[in-house]
């Protein structure tokens, strides 16, 4: 929080609160007179808090003070990067069908989307049909045989949503901090559709939906 002296009641604004979010404050045109007094009341508000809190005094015109400043805004510890950071957006969401045969005219016949050349994944069991649309895709899987993950899919629950994948910028180091955290991976990263690596995360740790994390 920056201050002037001479503001008058400008001290009298920190007790609306301030006074608590700030980390820093800094008297600005310390050179004016006012400097001194308006450091001695803002010690004596800031002798109330839990804290210890530094006070700057700068005079921003001659630069006066904000090498040492900008020395102690140096040694703050920066905030961690948040995962969040490494999202890139939808990737897809993948519909679990019977029958990409009987799925895919409703989308490409009525909707209009274009659907891209089917793709088996062998170890996954499924074959992938992708329908680009935006920035996202649509991701129509049908099983392979009765053991894939896709069929006894359906057999519970019936066809419908199956998983959402958000697209990220490095899976490798996510899924380890996310591994780190106690977040349950269902395998680790490995290459599927389009040779892009991809891997699950365990429902019971996203709120209930099945997320697939995938690299651009
Ligand atoms: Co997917």
């Amino acid at each position: 929080m920056v201050l002037v002296p001479g503001m008058g009641d400008d001290v009298q604004a920190i007790k609306a609160g301030v006074l608590e979010i700030a980390d820093i404050f800094v008297i600005n045109k310390a050179d004016r007179p006012g400097a001194e007094h308006t450091q001695l009341e803002l010690e004596g508000m800031l002798s109330m808090t839990e804290e210890l809190k530094p006070i700057f005094r700068t005079v921003a015109t001659e630069s006066t003070g904000v090498d040492e400043l900008v020395e102690h805004l140096l040694t703050l510890k920066r905030p961690e990067r948040t995962n969040v950071a490494q999202i890139r957006g939808i990737d897809h969401l993948a519909i679990a069908v019977r029958s990409l045969d009987e799925a895919l005219p409703f989308y490409v016949d009525q909707l209009g989307l274009h659907a891209t050349r089917r793709e088996t994944v062998p170890h996954e069991k499924v074959t992938v049909a992708m329908l680009p649309l935006g920035d996202t895709r649509l991701e129509l899987l049908e099983a392979l045989d009765a053991t894939s993950t896709i069929a006894r899919f359906i057999d519970k629950r019936g066809p419908g949503l199956h998983h959402v994948a958000l697209r990220v910028a490095n899976l490798t180091a996510l899924a380890a901090t996310l591994q780190a955290a106690g977040i349950r991976l269902l395998a680790e990263p490995q290459k599927g559709a389009g040779g892009h690596l991809y891997v699950f995360l365990h429902p019971a740790d996203t709120g209930g939906v099945l997320l697939e994390l995938i690299q651009d």
